[in-house]
């Protein structure tokens, strides 16, 4: 055995994970190479402290004193869309001055493996059958495209909306490639930015890293909240500080209808003076699969739909709403100063979140075993987590038709969050505008479609209407190219014009 492979040996005994080099003996000295780089990698000590911390923080009793130890989110940290109709001008003036002075950054969250929808690539290059088969990546590049060019309308200075990319081990090449084989989709590549998150092994319940075949451990990525580690160690907030960035948008992958670097929740959050701020949507489900933004033990944190009972999901407050209904977008703000506060002192402090999972394992004969119920633990962070940390934090509620609609499901009946909704999300989204514009929508008969669709008959489906965020970011420019004009589904906005794709119906 080679010599270093040998102190590896001692390390591994310590550490309690002998079991790792069972099979040692059957691989190829390739295969022997690459598992000796994985082990020497890892820090066995940390992990085996992170194990122990995220399995008494996940033990069930702990969980049920968590619904005790909830409050909702006081008004007083709230605006909102609707409420705070009079101020919403204001904040997206505020917004687009920052944006206009390139203070703001955009930065993604995409190192998920997308297991749930089951395709094999990066969620961000899925195509969920817009008409123009723009991608969710072209779609958020091209919302920050269009935004600098109204912060350089409005304040006639060039300026560039910095666009961070977190990957993971997994997804990096894959995306890197994608951007570049898509020319960075009209942007500057010096202002996209792409980092790596860290992974972590899979564990079963005794603390054992668990072998995926004989010469490899079963890693995943350290959840989203893998981010603040991430941002130090790849020396992201250094290139931040040196573009001068102040605020920073932080959003998920998956929501086709998210307002990157959004001008009015970012001139929102600067107007309170807030150093980190959560968008939401009200939650009117109990059931519904999203994290709820509320206070815990007096601290503000998102606690997961997993995480807590049914009987707390379902409280009412006096209105008949629901008393945790500030339903978590995944959409966060960040000052500068707040994230590298973040990224220096309080990292270290959070806890993994323990998912329990179906990991697929090599037993002890060498044979590839894929269990049918849970058998090991993968430990995450979350984004959210250091919201506790904050001095000042406010809470921002937009309309879920507006803003919200992630793909998270493969189509298939009675799914939820699937490409059908999330297509059919923005489709609607766009007529919307059109309507708001001016605009008319006539079916193959030539009769106007009534702007409140009816349901019968299937007739649910929206009108086939997209709209190129590079003519409107969020439904603003429209009226000279629809005002009081008819048109037949499909209907096309892009740069090049007005497109009916298809006349007459069919
Ligand atoms: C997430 C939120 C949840 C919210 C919901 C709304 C977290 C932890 N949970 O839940 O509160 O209600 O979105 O849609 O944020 N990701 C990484 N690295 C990882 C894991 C995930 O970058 O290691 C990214 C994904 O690429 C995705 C985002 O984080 O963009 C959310 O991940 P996902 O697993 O889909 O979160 P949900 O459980 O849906």
């Amino acid at each position: 055995m080679d010599p270093r492979a040998s102190v590896l040996t001692q390390r591994l005994a310590d550490a309690g994970q002998s079991h790792l080099l069972q099979f040692w003996n059957e691989l190829s000295p390739e295969e022997q190479a690459d598992l000796t780089i994985d082990l020497q990698g890892m820090d066995f000590q940390e992990i085996s402290g992170f194990f122990k911390n995220a399995m008494e923080t996940s033990s069930s009793s702990k969980q049920e004193k968590m619904d005790a130890r909830m409050g909702p989110v006081p008004r007083e940290v709230l605006g909102s869309v609707t409420r705070d109709r009079d101020s919403l001008k204001d904040w997206e003036l505020a917004g687009l001055d920052c944006i206009s002075q390139s203070k703001v950054a955009a930065l993604l969250l995409a190192g998920g493996q997308g297991t749930r929808l089951g395709v094999s690539y990066p969620k961000g290059m899925y195509d969920v059958g817009l008409p123009s088969h723009k991608t969710l990546f072209q779609i958020q590049a091209e919302r920050i495209l269009k935004l600098q060019q109204l912060a350089e309308q409005k304040h006639k200075i060039k300026c560039r909306i910095p666009w961070y990319i977190m990957t993971s081990g997994r997804t990096m090449e894959s995306t890197k490639d994608f951007f570049s084989r898509h020319n960075h989709f009209g942007l500057d590549k010096n202002n996209i930015i792409f980092f790596q998150q860290g992974m972590l092994p899979a564990m079963d319940y005794n603390g054992k890293i668990i072998l995926e075949n004989k010469g490899k451990l079963s890693m995943a990525p350290d959840g989203n909240g893998g981010l603040y580690r991430a941002l130090g160690n790849q020396h992201i907030m250094d290139d931040m500080e040196r573009r001068g960035i102040e605020f920073i948008h932080v959003y998920c992958v998956d929501n086709i209808l998210v307002k990157v670097a959004d001008p009015a929740f970012v001139g929102f959050c600067v107007q309170k003076g807030a150093d980190c701020g959560a968008k939401v949507v009200e939650k009117t489900n109990p059931t519904e699969a999203v994290g709820v933004v509320c206070k815990v033990d007096g601290h503000y944190q998102v606690v997961e739909y997993s995480e807590i009972t049914l009987a707390t999901a379902e409280k009412r407050s006096a209105d008949g709403r629901l008393m945790f209904n500030a339903g978590n977008v995944a959409n966060h703000f960040f000052s500068f100063s707040f994230l590298k506060d973040v990224v220096q002192k309080y990292e270290p402090k959070l806890q993994h979140h323990v998912a329990q999972k179906k990991i697929p394992f090599v037993n002890t004969q060498g044979q590839l075993i894929k269990p049918d119920k849970p058998n090991g633990i993968k430990m995450e962070k979350f984004v959210f987590d250091i919201f506790q940390f904050a001095k000042t934090f406010v809470v921002y509620e937009v309309l879920r038709e507006d803003e919200f609609s992630p793909l998270k499901n493969a189509d298939s009946q009675d799914a939820k969050d699937t490409p059908t909704t999330a297509r059919h999300a923005l489709m609607s989204l766009h007529h919307r505008w059109v309507l708001n514009a001016g605009g008319h929508f006539i079916d193959e008969n030539g009769r106007r479609v009534p702007a409140i669709p009816s349901l019968k008959d299937g007739t649910d489906l929206p009108i086939k209407c997209e709209i190129s965020p590079l003519v409107s970011y969020g439904g603003e420019g429209l009226e000279e190219l629809v005002k009081g004009r008819e048109f037949h589904p499909t209907l096309m906005i892009d740069e090049s014009g007005v497109h009916e794709l298809v006349k007459n119906g069919v």
